[in-house]
């Protein structure tokens, strides 16, 4: 599909490999989804608009490139959290909105308990952060919800997407790309990735 990108690299295969083990233990899994997420934030900013700006080395005079101030990053609440500590690293000015959406354990269905975006999204390129993409039915809602708000450039950054979810939400907004780190096989009849890694947000915050 033209709007996916999967990120290959060495460290992100190794890194994601640690996350997936069921025997990875919270600070472990911490560090590692902080560095799979730090390659896919910097793929998925490849394109972000930058100027010119003319600056003096110790030696000469150049002209170097300065990254307009245009970059939204939108977790979603809880999971995408993690995606977002990497992700202020590199743009530290960057405004931040918030989509609180959790699953029903027993439909897998989505449920908004909060949200709050920042002004003007209309000329901003919003980065939506959410590593897993199962359903899709979170992306959509949140898609949804900032399309609403104004918001005109999206994408979405996951670590790992089921087909059934890159499915649905290349149908829903098939103007967004999702950058992830690895396509898998499928959801079980629980609606989780196979082979996935379990439940991102509570082998993350140790609420297992
Ligand atoms: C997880 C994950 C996504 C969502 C993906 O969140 O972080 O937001 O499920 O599933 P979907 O594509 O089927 O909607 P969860 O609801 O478990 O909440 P949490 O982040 O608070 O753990
Ligand atoms: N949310 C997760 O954290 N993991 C899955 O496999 C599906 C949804």
């Amino acid at each position: 599909m033209s709007n996916v990108v999967c990120v290959e690299h060495p460290l992100m295969e190794h890194s994601l490999t640690i996350l997936r083990d069921k025997h990875t233990d919270t600070e472990s899994f911490r560090h590692h989804a902080g560095i799979v997420s730090q390659i896919m934030v910097i793929t998925a900013t490849s394109d972000i608009p930058m100027t010119e700006k003319q600056i003096e080395t110790p030696l000469a005079e150049m002209t170097g490139h300065h990254i307009l101030h245009s970059v939204v990053f939108v977790p979603v609440l809880r999971a995408g959290i993690s995606m977002l500590f990497p992700a202020r690293n590199f743009l530290p000015w960057a405004p931040v909105g918030f989509i609180g959406l959790e699953r029903d354990e027993a439909t897998a269905i989505a449920r908004e308990y909060y949200q709050k975006f920042p002004k003007n999204l209309k000329d901003k390129q919003v980065l939506v952060l959410d590593p897993m993409l199962a359903t899709g039915g979170s992306l959509v809602d949140t898609i949804d919800a900032l399309k609403k708000k104004g918001a005109v450039s999206i994408a979405a950054v996951c670590i790992v997407a089921a087909p059934e979810g890159i499915e649905l939400l290349s149908q829903k907004h098939p103007d967004v790309r999702i950058y992830t780190a690895a396509i898998d096989s499928h959801l079980n009849e629980f609606k989780y990735i196979v082979p996935g890694l379990g439940d991102f947000g509570d082998r993350y915050f140790g609420t297992l």
